[in-house]
């Protein structure tokens, strides 16, 4: 059985005195339980406060995006090292706002996972397709081709040690998340591509739902088959609301 990860991602929010209760209030919830397993992926000059308020509560915390490149000079990049260094265990690839803000595409976003993976980071993939390609009935096509890119890249087997999040472009902080149903079409055509490939590798495979979250939708999305988590936006910045999301994952 897989097991469900509820993810945070603070994007571009915090501040060091602010932080610190949202911190506090996000390691109890992983001194709860174990289950589910619980991260947050906040700014980079926040993953040492993450890691000195986190450490040894059982929530893991992660970077929001990498540099493709190792090291040297590369100005403003953060490299996978560095947030190995800083003990992260997640670090996000390709979320939407990368892909459509800062001009990643698949190519580089498969760079960015190869370069997570050897440095031992667990990426999370994201993708998902925009309200336009939805209408068209291309979403099958477009996270498929997404995931496809990374795939030809990194081969099926290390795709086990990869987390995917599926977030519909027009779900992302729009009010409007997927419906359960919505969500776990999609997530079992993720889960039969990745199979065509490797069929025990999708079996295991972690396939993360995020748009929208919050805790009275967290519920029925968590009850689906295939979803086996959240990557949760605008909904974690409030430490009730983020326990309630992780509460309904129980
Ligand atoms: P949202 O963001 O929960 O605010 O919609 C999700 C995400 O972008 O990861």
């Amino acid at each position: 059985m897989r097991s469900k990860l509820v993810v945070g991602n603070w994007k571009m929010n915090g501040a060091t005195a602010a932080n610190a209760g949202l911190l506090r209030q996000v390691a109890a919830i992983g001194r709860q339980d174990a289950n589910p397993e619980v991260a947050v992926c906040v700014p980079a000059p926040y993953l040492a406060q993450a890691r000195d308020e986190l450490s040894g509560s059982g929530v893991s915390w992660g970077g929001q995006t990498l540099s493709q490149f190792a090291a040297g000079a590369y100005t403003g990049e953060v490299s996978a090292r560095m947030l190995q260094d800083l003990g992260c265990r997640y670090v996000l690839v390709g979320h939407s706002e990368r892909r459509t803000l800062f001009g990643e595409g698949d190519e580089l976003v498969a760079q960015k996972v190869e370069r997570a993976l050897q440095e031992g980071l667990t990426p999370i993939l994201c993708v998902g397709e925009t309200l336009a390609q939805r209408e068209a009935a291309q979403t099958g096509v477009v996270v498929t081709g997404q995931l496809g890119e990374v795939m030809e890249r990194i081969g099926p087997t290390q795709l086990a040690r990869c987390v995917i999040a599926y977030e519909p472009v027009w779900a992302i902080g729009t009010g409007r998340s997927a419906t359960a149903e919505q969500a776990q079409e999609v997530h079992a055509a993720l889960r039969a591509f990745a199979a065509s490939r490797d069929a025990a590798v999708a079996q295991g495979l972690r396939i993360l739902y995020g748009g929208s979250v919050k805790a009275a939708v967290a519920g029925e999305l968590f009850r689906k088959n295939d979803i086996d988590g959240a990557l949760v936006g605008g909904a974690c910045l409030d430490g009730l609301e983020f326990a309630a999301i992780c509460a309904a994952a129980r």
